[in-house]
This record gives C-alpha cells, structure tokens and sequence, in this order.
C-alpha cells in the first residue's frame, strides 16, 4: 500500500516556509482546507513572536473559508494574495496596504499558475472526501468545491498536502467532472454542450510520493448565511423575469434552453429564488461559478433541471441534506474546476443569461463590481467578467440605493470601472429594466435614470441636462462627473448634490 503517512495540521505548517507560495483547493467556503491554514497561522504568530519573518503567498481558486483568509490575515501571515476573497478580515487588510492583492478573473487564473505569471507553486493543500490507491496512483476525490485543485496537484513543486475531511461525505464521489485546459496554442475545444455533459475523471489522479501527508479531519464547511429576500429583491427578480420572458417571446434568447448564470451574494440568490416563483419563466438549467442556497432549492424542486458549479456555497445543514439525497442530483448536478465552470468558449456555446450583482452602475452602462467609492476593495471581479464578456445576454442587478438612501447606485460616472457599456446588456433595479442594447449614449443614460430611485431621477436629470450643454457623444462636465461621491464624502448623502458647486451654468 502506498497511501501517504498520515500527519497533523501542525506538522503540515512546520514545512512551510517564510515566503513561500501556497496554492490552495475549493471554491469560496466550499470544499476548501480548514484545519492546515490556522496551524500556518499559529506558526506564523510563533515565528513573528521570536522575531523571525514569516509570511505566505495564498492563491485559491475562487473565495475561501474564514479558516483560511481570517486567520491568516489575523495573523499577518499573508504577503500576497489571489484571485477573490469575500472575507471581512482580510479586505481590512487589503484596503490597509498590508496584503497585496491580485483581482483575478477567475479563467485565467489556472492558466496563469500553469504559465508560472503567478509564480511558481511550492504547496498545495486541498480537501477531499476519500484518497484511493489504484494501480500505484492515488486518486484524490474532492467534496463540494474544486476550484484550482487540479492545477495545484499537479505543479506545487515541493507536494501537496491532503486534508481528508469525513464530514463530507463519499457519497460525492462521482459528482465531480475534472479536465484540465490544455496551452492555449495547442488547446482543443471543450466539448461541453449542456450543463451537465461529462467530459473529465470524477478525481484528480498524482504519484503518491507527490502527497507529502493526510491530515484527517472532521470540520463543516464555512458559508456565510444569506440575507433573507427583501421587497427590493423580489421586485428586482419579478423585473428580472418579465424581461427574460420578454427576449424569450422575441425570440433572442431560447426558452427550451434556458440556461442562466447566477452571481455572488445576497442579492443574486434573492433574484434566482424570484426568478424560480415566476411560473411564467421554464424550467431552467444553469452553468455557473457558485451554487447558492435558493438555486439548490430550486434544483431538488425540479425548476432547474441541470446545473453545473464551480461549487457548493449553502449552509452545512443544506449540504449534508443534500448528501443523503445525492441520487436525487446524481446525472442533473456537476462540480468542477474554475476555468471550467467559468470558460469562455463554453459559457459563450452555451448561450448563457448572465445574472451579476453591481455596485454601482453609471449612466452610460458601465459597472462596477468592486470598489466602494473608487477605492476600497469589496471582494473582487471573481467570474463576473467571464461571464459578462462571453454571454448572449448579460445582465447586471442592484438595489436602486444602499445605506438608507443616501447612495444611489446609478451614477453619472463609476467611481470604478469593470465592466464597460460594450458587454454590458441590461440593468435591472426594482424601478424597473433598462435595456441597452443597440442604443446609443443619450438613449442609454434616459433609459438607466428611469430606474434610478425616485429621488435621485430629478438630480440625475439635472446632470444630463448640463452636460448636454458640454456636447460630444457621450455627455458629461467632467468635474461634476464624480460630484455625488463627492457630496456623499462631505455631507454623507448623495441626496444633498448642488450641482452649482461644481457646474457654472
Ligand atoms: N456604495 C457604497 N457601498 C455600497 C454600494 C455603493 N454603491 N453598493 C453596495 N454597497 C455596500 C452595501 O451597503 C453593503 O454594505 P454592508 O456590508 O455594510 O451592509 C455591501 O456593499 C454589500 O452589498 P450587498 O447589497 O449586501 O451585496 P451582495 O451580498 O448582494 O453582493 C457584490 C454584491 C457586488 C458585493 C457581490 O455580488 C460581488 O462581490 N460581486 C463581484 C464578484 C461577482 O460578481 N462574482 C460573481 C460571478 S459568477
């Protein structure tokens, strides 16, 4: 038997080095190591505590768990960080400057690993839910998220370290579908033409001298808990409906094969939850990054009728109900790698309906996913690019205001840009949706104020009627472009604009 010696989280870390980059498995909380990541903290506050340097480089595939970015950034055990994050602690640290952060798209993520951009990888650590031993090879079965599992595998030069966690269960053993992309000069077409169309190994296959240890545990994963369906999301994901039935009837998008891509966070999963209610809508598949609490649902109710993910992002009670149902999934659900899940060739043949949360959007349909006011770090692009760029229709959803009112979320200019008005499609805000498509400029900017909240519409009204003044295609009074975030900065509303302070009529 050539099984891997069995070692502790603590053993794991004490190989590690100050400075070296680690490359680490799952996707968002799901499926991602949780007990080697604080032993690598706890020796990190050891070595800071004797006066020693010691800090890592952590790539990932998408987010991960708090054990893992948390402790680490508590522990100021991180230098360099990549691709997405949606943890509290270690955003402080990036809009601190403590952590240098790379925002990744997610499909380029493996590619750049595997061209050594990144740099090259000493570690992998990785979850899985059983490590087998077939003909001298070891075949590693992960749990509810992949990520960049695969890659890491295959080029963590010093080996990989295995967390097998009996809280996931074998049953998921044949839910995975791994394929690694080949060199983009030498790559042929990936043949996916429905979601769930299998094209790789259910596991990772290494020499297993490359595991350099088993460390068993026994720990949940970690997903956030959802802000429950508000009125505004509800009416965001009715619009959201009306609109795809619309395209649907007009014969721009398939009904027969719907297939949507649902983004990250509260919102989105409030707006698929709306969008699964609407019995005007079919059944539908979808070919996504994330699966969350109410796409899930909606699969073991039989409104979606396929799904592919990068990963398992629902509540540890959730996931195991779906592990003691697994049959009912098995054939109609696929985890897999993140330059899968979220490709460009396939999401663009699959016809896909791109469903993103913005953070703010400008008045000519540009997007901004990840910066609040300009300049502090939310998470990051994660796959919201891959998804928008490649789309048949891409769609970006948002709250018309946040913080009580006080910032509209339509704007004369982002304060960041993501995503330009040349894949942006849609806009949709509870007022209502602003299509984009084949309009120009001026008809873009009346169409996005109309879903402006009430009492931002008049404010934004004012500044087209300025700007148009200025001439040009694309009006704007380039100094009063930012003047709202400005006056939110100042007087801590947006509400309060005098546009006088900034334009001389
Ligand atoms: N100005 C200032 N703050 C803003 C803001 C704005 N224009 N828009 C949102 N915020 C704040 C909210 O007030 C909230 O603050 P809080 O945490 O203090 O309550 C916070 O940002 C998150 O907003 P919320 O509406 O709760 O977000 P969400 O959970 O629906 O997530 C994104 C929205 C945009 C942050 C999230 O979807 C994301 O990270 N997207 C980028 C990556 C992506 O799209 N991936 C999917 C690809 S498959």
């Amino acid at each position: 038997m050539n099984i891997p010696k069995i070692i502790t989280a603590a053993e794991a870390a004490a190989m590690i080095n100050n400075g070296e980059l680690l490359g680490v498995g799952g996707f968002g909380p799901a499926g991602a190591p949780k007990c080697i990541p604080p032993a690598i903290a706890a020796r990190a506050r050891e070595e800071h505590a004797a006066g020693r340097p010691f800090k890592v480089d952590v790539v990932t595939g998408a987010s991960i768990g708090a054990s893992c970015d948390g402790e680490l950034a508590a522990a100021d055990a991180i230098d360099r960080r990549l691709p997405f994050s949606v943890n509290a602690e270690i955003r402080k640290a990036y809009n601190s400057g403590r952590v240098r952060y790379t925002d990744l798209n997610l499909s380029d993520n493996a590619t750049f690993l595997r061209q050594g951009i990144t740099g090259p990888v000493d570690w992998g650590i990785i979850e899985a839910c059983d490590v087998q031993e077939v003909r001298g090879k070891l075949r590693i079965y992960l749990t509810a998220g992949i990520g960049i599992a695969p890659t890491i595998c295959h080029l963590a030069r010093k080996g990989v370290f295995v967390e097998v966690n009996s809280w996931h269960s074998s049953k998921l053993i044949g839910m995975h579908d791994i394929y690694e992309i080949e060199a983009p000069w030498y790559r042929s077409p990936i043949r996916i033409t429905q979601p769930v169309e299998i094209i790789g190994l259910p596991y990772i296959e290494v020499s297993p001298e490359h595991i350099r240890g088993i460390v068993s545990t026994h720990l949940p994963d970690e997903a956030r808990a959802m802000t429950p369906a508000t009125d505004v999301t509800q009416r965001i994901g009715q619009h959201m409906a009306d609109f795809l039935v619309d395209n649907m009837r007009q014969g721009y998008i398939s009904g027969r094969r719907l297939t949507l891509q649902s983004g990250v966070g509260s919102g989105a999963n409030a707006v698929l939850g709306a969008l699964g209610e609407c019995r005007e809508v079919p059944d539908f598949n979808i070919y996504t990054e994330v699966l969350q609490e109410e796409p899930l649902r909606l699969i073991g109710e039989g409104r979606v009728v396929s799904a592919s993910t990068g990963a398992l992002t629902i509540s540890s009670e959730h996931l195991q109900e779906l592990y003691s149902n697994i049959n009912d999934y098995r054939g109609r659900l696929l985890i897999r790698p993140s330059e899968i899940s979220n490709c460009p060739e396939i999401i663009a043949r699959l016809g896909i309906c791109s469903l993103n949360t913005a953070i703010e959007v400008d008045i000519y349909g540009h997007v901004n996913s990840t910066k609040i006011g300009g300049t502090k770090m939310m998470n990051g692009v994660g796959g919201s690019a891959d998804f928008t760029c490649n789309a048949m229709l891409s769609t970006f959803t948002c709250g018309s205001t946040t913080k009580e009112g006080k910032i509209s979320s339509i704007v004369p200019f982002c304060s960041h840009v993501d995503h330009t008005e040349h894949y942006v499609d849609a806009v949709v805000t509870e007022y209502g949706v602003a299509d984009l498509r084949g309009k120009c400029a001026a008809d873009k900017a009346r169409a996005l104020v109309e879903i402006a909240h009430p009492d931002y519409r008049p404010l934004l009204r004012d500044y087209l009627r300025l700007a148009e003044r200025y001439g040009g295609h694309t009006h704007h009074v380039l100094n009063a472009a930012f003047a709202m975030h400005d006056t939110f900065r100042r007087k801590g509303d947006m509400r309060l604009t005098d546009w006088s302070e900034y334009i001389k009529e």
